[in-house]
């Protein structure tokens, strides 16, 4: 019985489970690589401009996927809180994307416009004087550094050679857009705009 012979040896058994774990996991993972849902921008998802990829880094910086996540799942539960769920195509932007899966705050994927630019100042400098019981940490300190222009006009040029579609003027011009805004300034300004280029499919 050729099954035995397999059973019987260790090692012809770890290369045989070993070949049939890869084959299943190609033949799950490549397609998606291929697939334009995923690897396509949803319509309305444009590259982040250049303040709001400068509030992108301070939110990554921050570590504040530790608390909140950015991805609406597909159930009812979700969707009544936060409105439409999150798919592929709206986070082909996103390097590293902000998916996250702690909770300990509420999910930011539509947070964009919910509040206003002074509510979110306020809050995310003392998060306690607009919401008492938060147990969210206060970042003063952002109001107080300047985002670097040459760091966000060399960040652009790398997400151009990648493909990103930014075009020579955007960079030429981004210097200049950060000039004399705080990383708060540029943290408020990318999570207003969270969700809110994405068309409402229900
Ligand atoms: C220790 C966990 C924790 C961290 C870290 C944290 N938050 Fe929060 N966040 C919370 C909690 C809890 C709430 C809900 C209470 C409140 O509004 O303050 C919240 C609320 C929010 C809200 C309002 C969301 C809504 O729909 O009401 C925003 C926006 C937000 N946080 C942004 C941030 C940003 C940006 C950072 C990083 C700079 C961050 N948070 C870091 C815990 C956290």
């Amino acid at each position: 019985m050729r099954h035995e012979v397999i059973e019987k040896s260790l090692n012809l058994m770890i290369v045989l489970i070993v070949l049939a774990i890869s084959i299943g996991g190609l033949v799950e993972i490549v397609p998606l690589m291929f697939s334009a849902d995923t690897t396509e921008p949803a319509e309305n998802i444009e590259p982040y401009s250049p303040l709001r990829l400068a509030g992108r880094d301070v939110y990554v910086r921050e570590g504040c996927y530790n608390c909140h996540s950015q991805m609406i799942r597909p159930f009812r539960s979700e969707t009544e809180r936060y409105g439409p769920f999150t798919t592929a195509g709206e986070t082909v932007y996103d390097r590293p994307f902000q998916f996250g899966s702690k909770r300990t705050g509420p999910d930011l994927a539509r947070v964009g416009g919910r509040y206003s630019d002074d509510w979110q100042r306020l809050h995310l400098m003392d998060p306690r004087a607009l919401v008492p019981e938060s147990n969210m940490p206060g970042y003063p300190w952002l109001a107080e550094r300047e985002v670097d222009a040459d760091f966000v006009t060399a960040k652009l040029e790398v997400l151009q050679l990648l493909g990103d579609g930014y075009s020579d003027e955007q960079i030429a011009a981004a210097a200049a857009e950060v000039e004399g805004k705080t990383e708060l300034d540029a943290l408020v300004a990318y999570l207003q705009e969270l969700g809110t280029n994405r068309k409402v499919r229900r």
